[in-house]
């Protein structure tokens, strides 16, 4: 009541008025400083590993594949070979060592990756003859003795992979591509069909493929498939008002900020979050589902409401919302037009 009075009173009076949103707008704008405080602190808490001594099954996940990348690509750099890796076959070793002593599942993908790539490293120091003194190939094939890897010698490892180009079909995989990209739109209104899971997990398989900084996967996907679960989560999200309870499914893509080392690699979830979703979205449609991003722009009070109520860690930085279903018959879905390719494309000069 009061409030009204006072508004109107302000509203009667230009200058006032005025200075009324000056003041109005700086708060607002000094109000966003919390949300950087909150990106901030979140990436102090979960990035910065010499405080955290970076073993837990995540870290040891994502420093594994740190460093056992070092030794995939090392082998599959162009032009003569020089001894390479030594450092980092002994962090793998070490650090697969401290996974075994943590007693984490020795079927992990990340762990079985780390003794493939160590075995392919040691095949290629002896094959190219690049370890002049032996005592590499001597660690690793120690290391990689049984019961640790069955019979290193007879096993050939699998990475790196040798693909030949010679016979794709490079003019089908643009048609495709393209006609792939026209019809992936974004839908707002869909079949109130339900969505199987083993189409969501195949969408997944595919997005999985997507690349990531030193292929650490940070990615996840959770998956709202009940009524009000749904509604629950996209109560919180501003995007989806009049269409979004006609989704038989909402998809939370999100990016585990624990693969990340510092504050150097800030951004680099939302990256290969954002990489991540846009294969999910093509996963989706190449299936005959159809999707529409939904914007996570929250303010941290929704984020951290949402991370409570469905029991998320707080490492998990929410990418992206995905509504998903099944398209009807027919329907409109906005033309959206693109800007021209030469307003994107620029070249780049150096101007000082
Ligand atoms: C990260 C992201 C967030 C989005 N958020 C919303 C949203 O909250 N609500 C909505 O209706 N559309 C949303 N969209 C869809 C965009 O409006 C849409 O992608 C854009 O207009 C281009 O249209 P198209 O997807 O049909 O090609 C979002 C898209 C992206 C990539």
């Amino acid at each position: 009541m009061i409030k009204r009075w006072l508004k109107a009173r302000i509203a009667a009076n230009e200058r006032l008025f005025e200075q009324y949103w000056h003041v109005k707008l700086k708060l607002r704008s000094a109000r966003k400083l919390v949300y950087h405080w909150y990106d901030v602190s979140r990436v102090g808490r979960h990035m910065f590993w010499g405080r955290m001594q970076g073993q837990t099954q995540i870290q040891l996940q994502a420093r594994l594949l740190f460093y056992y990348h070092k030794l995939e690509k090392g082998m599959c750099m162009p032009g003569a070979k020089r001894m390479f890796g030594g450092e980092a076959a002994d962090h793998v070793m070490r650090l697969l060592l401290a996974w075994e002593a943590k007693g984490f599942p020795t079927d992990d993908a990340i762990y079985r990756g780390a003794l493939d790539s160590l075995l392919a490293y040691r095949d290629c120091l002896v094959a190219l003859s690049l370890d002049k003194q032996g005592a590499v190939t001597r660690r690793v094939s120690a290391f990689l003795a049984p019961p640790r890897w069955p019979d290193s010698d007879a096993a050939a490892a699998t990475t790196p992979l040798r693909l030949s180009l010679e016979h794709i079909d490079f003019e089908r995989h643009r048609q495709s591509l393209d006609e792939l990209y026209r019809i992936r739109r974004s839908f707002r209104d869909f079949a109130p069909q339900a969505v199987e899971r083993s189409v969501i997990d195949e969408a997944v398989r595919i997005a999985q493929l997507s690349p990531s900084a030193c292929n650490r996967q940070p990615c996840r996907v959770h998956l709202a498939d009940q009524p009000a679960i749904r509604d629950k989560l996209l109560a919180y999200q501003n995007g989806n008002r009049g269409f979004g309870d006609t989704a038989p499914l909402v998809l939370m893509v999100t990016a585990d900020m624990r693969g990340f080392f510092d504050a150097s690699e800030r951004n680099q979830p939302y990256v290969d979050g954002g990489l991540f979703a846009m294969s999910l979205l093509l996963g989706l449609q190449a299936q005959g589902l159809v999707s529409c991003c939904l914007n996570w722009c929250v303010a941290p009070s929704a984020d951290k409401a949402v991370h409570r109520h469905f029991g998320l860690d707080d490492a998990e930085a929410i990418i992206m919302l995905i509504a998903v279903g099944y398209p009807k018959a027919e329907t409109l879905v906005p033309l959206s037009h693109r800007k021209h390719v030469h307003d994107v494309v620029h070249r780049l000069e150096a101007v000082a």
